[in-house]
């Protein structure tokens, strides 16, 4: 669909909605998060195929779109199951209403569906009720939100038949990469996290036509991203951290934002690695850069220049870290490099070295025999990868190499930073990481 089509349809949907507005205040929360995997009973064989799914997905989003356009973690599998990565937990509204949202560092919206539905997805929480809530608003198109999203009623979108005034109300649509779309009310309402910290006047779309690839349990998406509607940013907090926990486990963590992480703690086994976030050089992006120099296998420094990880000027390619893709993805060339040192350097029988990804027989079931170390390069940290952190029991007889190829955008997703706390210090613009046991944080 074409923008401008997209800006018809909202112009249409303005009829429907009332007025209201308001915006933000700030406060430090805590929120679960439980892997959208968790309790499925998966056998690991089923835990990677849909690892390896998601993750190429994801990727192919963010390159074909570009940095500019947020992406919803996922993308159906053959099997329909769900295909998104950590779930956080909340609720909006007064009496609170429970939603639970992919957590997208690739995106800054906040949405969850909203009654009386259009098109909804099934989710498993009852919809978000508006009316049910004494403390939820309308928000305007003079509202900074709504001046704030790119796709709304209130933008002229190249044509000027619709007459909008600051007090209209703004109706958004927000569209991923995988051409998933949520069209809604853009909306304030308190919002309620654990321990029962409510921060009022929060902006999020109330979304009433919500079409494409939901096929998870989330309720919405939660943005984590760089841009002014994110959780973080909305909560004016400082940073943020998470830990998540073992991906083939059912445990949940949490995600705290403004809040003491306790990366140089006992619980902290280990040297705290930090490492700047790195600046778009050519746009404004949701997205956390970060200056990969190099990739060590085992013994051998990859051959890889320095440019192959780096931004361009004109803004492509790059490496980030990203909560809502699976498996970490590197370039076509670097994804090869990596691949054939790992066969060189692993005594065990190759499975098929033309499939992805690459697999391994153990000489006897359960067997764990040493495997070439993985190292990040960054600058100012060294992320030298727990053997649980990349490689993968896919059956008791096969060890997998968890990395996917995909194109210049290299993405170090989450299977990565399993026990791990990662903390995105937005004031001093660096990501920490420190290993640590997540369900004990
Ligand atoms: C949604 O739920 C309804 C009722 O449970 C069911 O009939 C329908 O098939 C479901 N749709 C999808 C796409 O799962
Ligand atoms: C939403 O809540 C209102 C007020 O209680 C109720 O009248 C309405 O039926 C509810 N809508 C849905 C779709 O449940
Ligand atoms: C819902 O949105 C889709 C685009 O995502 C559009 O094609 C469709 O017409 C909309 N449905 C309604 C009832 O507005
Ligand atoms: C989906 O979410 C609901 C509500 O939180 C929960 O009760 C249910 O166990 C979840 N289902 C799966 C498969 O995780
Ligand atoms: C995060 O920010 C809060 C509030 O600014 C601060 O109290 C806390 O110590 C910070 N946490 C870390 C780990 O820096
Ligand atoms: C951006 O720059 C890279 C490397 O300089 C180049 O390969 C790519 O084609 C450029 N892309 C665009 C859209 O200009
Ligand atoms: C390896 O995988 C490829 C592609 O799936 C397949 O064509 C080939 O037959 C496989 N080779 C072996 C030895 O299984
Ligand atoms: C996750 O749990 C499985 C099974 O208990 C274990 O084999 C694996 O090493 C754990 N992975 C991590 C990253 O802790
Ligand atoms: C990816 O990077 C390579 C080498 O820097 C460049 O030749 C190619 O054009 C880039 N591809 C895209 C789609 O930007």
């Amino acid at each position: 669909m074409s923008n401008k089509m997209m800006h018809k349809l909202l112009v249409l949907l303005v009829a429907v909605l009332a007025i209201g507005s308001t915006i933000a205040s700030s406060a430090p929360v805590r929120m679960q998060l439980v892997h959208t995997d968790a309790g499925l009973g998966l056998t690991p064989r089923e835990l990677l195929h849909r690892m390896a799914q998601r993750s190429r997905a994801r990727a192919e989003r963010l390159l074909s779109e570009g940095e500019s356009v947020p992406v919803t973690p996922g993308k159906p599998n053959d099997d329909g199951v769900p295909d998104t990565e950590y779930l956080a937990h909340f609720a909006i509204g007064t009496p609170a209403q429970p939603v639970q949202l992919t957590l997208d560092s690739g995106s800054d919206l906040i949405w969850t569906q909203c009654q009386p539905c259009i098109s909804c997805f099934n989710q498993s929480l009852p919809v978000f009720n508006a009316s049910l809530s004494s403390t939820f608003a309308d928000l305007s198109c003079g509202s900074a939100a709504c001046q704030d999203l790119t796709l709304t009623s209130c933008s002229s979108a190249g044509d000027h038949s619709s007459s909008s005034t600051n007090s209209t109300p703004c109706v958004y649509g927000y569209l991923y990469g995988d051409c998933s779309v949520t069209i809604g009310a853009l909306a304030a309402d308190t919002f309620v996290f654990a321990g029962g910290a409510a921060v009022p006047a929060m902006a999020f779309g109330c979304g009433l036509n919500n079409t494409g690839i939901f096929t998870s349990n989330e309720t919405g998406i939660a943005g984590f991203g760089r841009g002014h509607l994110s959780l973080p940013s909305q909560l004016k907090v400082h940073n943020f951290s998470y830990c998540f926990t073992n991906i083939t486990g059912s445990t949940p963590s949490h995600v705290l934002l403004g809040l003491p992480a306790n990366l140089h703690s006992s619980s902290a086994r280990g040297v705290v690695q930090t490492t700047p976030f790195i600046k778009n050089p050519a746009k404004f992006s949701t997205f956390y850069y970060l200056s990969l120099k190099g990739i060590t296998v085992g013994s051998t420094r990859l051959p890889t220049p320095e440019s192959t990880f780096a931004l361009t000027n004109n803004g492509t390619g790059g490496t980030i870290i990203d909560s809502g893709t699976g498996m970490t993805t590197f370039p076509p060339d670097v994804y090869k490099l990596v691949h054939d040192a790992f066969i060189a350097q692993t005594r065990l029988p190759v499975q098929n070295a033309t499939t992805t990804p690459l697999c391994f027989t153990l000489p006897a079931a359960g067997m764990k025999p040493d495997v070439p170390k993985l190292i990040l390069h960054f600058d100012g940290a060294t992320l030298d990868l727990p053997r649980d952190n990349y490689m993968f029991q896919l059956q008791d007889s096969v060890t997998c190499l968890a990395v996917n190829p995909g194109g210049n955008l290299t993405i170090i997703g989450n299977y990565q930073q399993q026990n791990m706390h990662v903390l995105y210090d937005l004031a001093n613009n660096m990501l920490s990481v420190a290993p640590a046991q997540c369900d004990q944080v």
